[in-house]
């Protein structure tokens, strides 16, 4: 039995809506489009599906079966179902979504710099030249993005204490089939500007002999990161779905969602990169930012877009930083019988103290840098290209292998519906996965 206090999603739509929530957010709208477009366009695009479709599905059943059968955070979850050393991979991805979170807020904070410039009208008047400036100045100096980030720890931390139905759910619902009319919106703009046709060819077309260990390991840990996947936040949602809800086709339907929203998000800024003549690899971190206001520069009511499109990216990013502090706030609860809010509070504050010299790192300690990386490149090499893997990894072999019969049990509802193809999965988790990751990772570290 789950803690009187632990909280539930109210409905199925409910779970999916907060799933796809967590999965949809700056990884779709913000990386993909960047990282994309810097692995050489079409080449990326099929690497990173199949390892969604390989990978990533297999995974979001492997974490959302362990939070059920459980109903408690990763470490928890671990301990309750493996034992021996295995929490320790709960406790990984606990200090993962932290770091992560510290570098999402600092990228949600320009978010919430770009919705006020977008009120302010500045953005649709500016030139090409003016909006890489506009972008540069922001980021690199040093406390105004580190208000706006405060501010999103703030937005984030309240949403959490609002607790899981109230807060999570009920946001996410509103919120995210808004931003699907609005990226469709904006694609079809973006779609039909001079020049778009050659980015569209970039981004659909590939050419094959990019592909090294080094994009194979990039698209991978896009495709963990995207689906919230290795950090313990799916096995926490997961924790709070009910008995009877059937996990594949919600699993399937999370990333089909997710799937569709980096396709589009993709549609939208790659082909107006090209058409603004910004070079594939030259966008970083920033491509969005500067792209998109040439989108609504060529549209009519243009700045009504814009506002709005800031808007929603804002939710979006919320609806997934609310899952990356979940699993920490969770651990707190279940393990401490610590208060939400309290947990609330200590989580967020570590993570914005954390976010401090993220976001000095584009500015005046860019210099500061190991491997050639700053702070910022470093944190995002560290957890999309090491510690989401590592964590889905061992995810993999601790239901794959220890798990095991009860893991297909909970697929099917412990009979009530029929999963025939549970098998398979179980298949996948023992064998496909370890092994496939464990590749990639040696190529991306060692090259091929
Ligand atoms: N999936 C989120 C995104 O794409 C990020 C995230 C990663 C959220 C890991 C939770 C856990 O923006």
């Amino acid at each position: 039995m789950s803690a009187p206090t632990r909280g539930g999603w109210a409905s199925r739509f409910g779970f999916i809506m907060a799933a796809a929530g967590s999965a949809i957010g700056l990884g779709n709208i913000w990386k993909f489009p960047y990282m994309t477009a810097s692995h050489g366009g079409g080449a990326f695009l099929v690497v990173y599906l199949v390892c969604v479709f390989v990978f990533g599905i297999s995974l979001l059943l492997a974490e959302l079966v362990l939070g059920r059968m459980a109903k408690r955070n990763p470490i928890g979850a671990f301990r309750k179902l493996a034992g021996g050393a295995w929490p320790a991979v709960g406790a990984l991805g606990v200090v993962t979504a932290l770091v992560i979170l510290s570098f999402y807020v600092v990228v949600s904070g320009w978010a919430m710099a770009y919705f006020v410039y977008a009120v302010e009208g500045t953005l649709t008047t500016a030139s090409s030249g003016e909006l890489n400036a506009l972008f540069g100045h922001l980021v690199s100096s040093p406390i105004v993005p580190l208000i706006y980030a405060a501010l999103f720890v703030l937005l984030t931390a309240v949403v959490v204490i609002g607790g899981v139905a109230g807060g999570i759910e009920r946001m996410a619902k509103l919120f995210m089939p808004l931003l699907f009319i609005i990226l469709i919106l904006l694609m079809v703009r973006s779609l039909t500007l001079p020049g778009a046709g050659r980015g569209l060819v970039f981004f659909l077309h590939p050419d094959w002999s990019a592909i090294d260990g080094h994009l194979i390991s990039a698209a991978l840990g896009q495709a963990f990161f995207t689906l919230s996947l290795g950090v313990g936040g799916m096995i926490t949602y997961g924790s709070y779905m009910a008995d009877t809800q059937d996990l594949g086709r919600d699993a399937l339907s999370v990333v089909a969602l997710n799937t569709m929203v980096s396709l589009l998000a993709g549609l939208m800024v790659i082909p107006a990169m090209i058409s603004a003549g910004i070079t594939p690899d030259a966008g970083g971190p920033g491509t969005t930012f500067k792209v998109l206001p040439t989108v609504f520069a060529a549209m009519p009511a243009g700045n009504l877009f814009g506002i709005g499109f800031f808007f929603l990216l804002i939710l979006a990013a919320l609806t997934s930083s609310v899952s990356l502090l979940e699993p920490v706030v969770s651990f707190f609860v279940d393990e401490y019988r610590m208060k939400r809010a309290n947990a609330t509070v200590i989580g967020a504050s570590f993570c914005f103290a954390l976010a401090i010299p993220v976001s000095l790192s584009f500015g005046i300690w860019h210099h500061i840098q190991l491997f050639g990386l700053t702070i910022f490149k470093l944190m995002d090499f560290l957890t999309s290209n090491l510690a989401l893997p590592i964590g889905s990894l061992m995810t993999a072999l601790c239901v794959g292998w220890v798990v095991r019969r009860a893991a297909v049990d909970e697929l099917s509802n412990h009979g009530r519906i029929a999963a025939g193809w549970a098998p398979i999965w179980l298949f996948f988790i023992r064998y496909i996965a370890p092994i496939g990751i464990v590749w990639i990772l040696v190529q991306g570290l060692f090259g091929l």
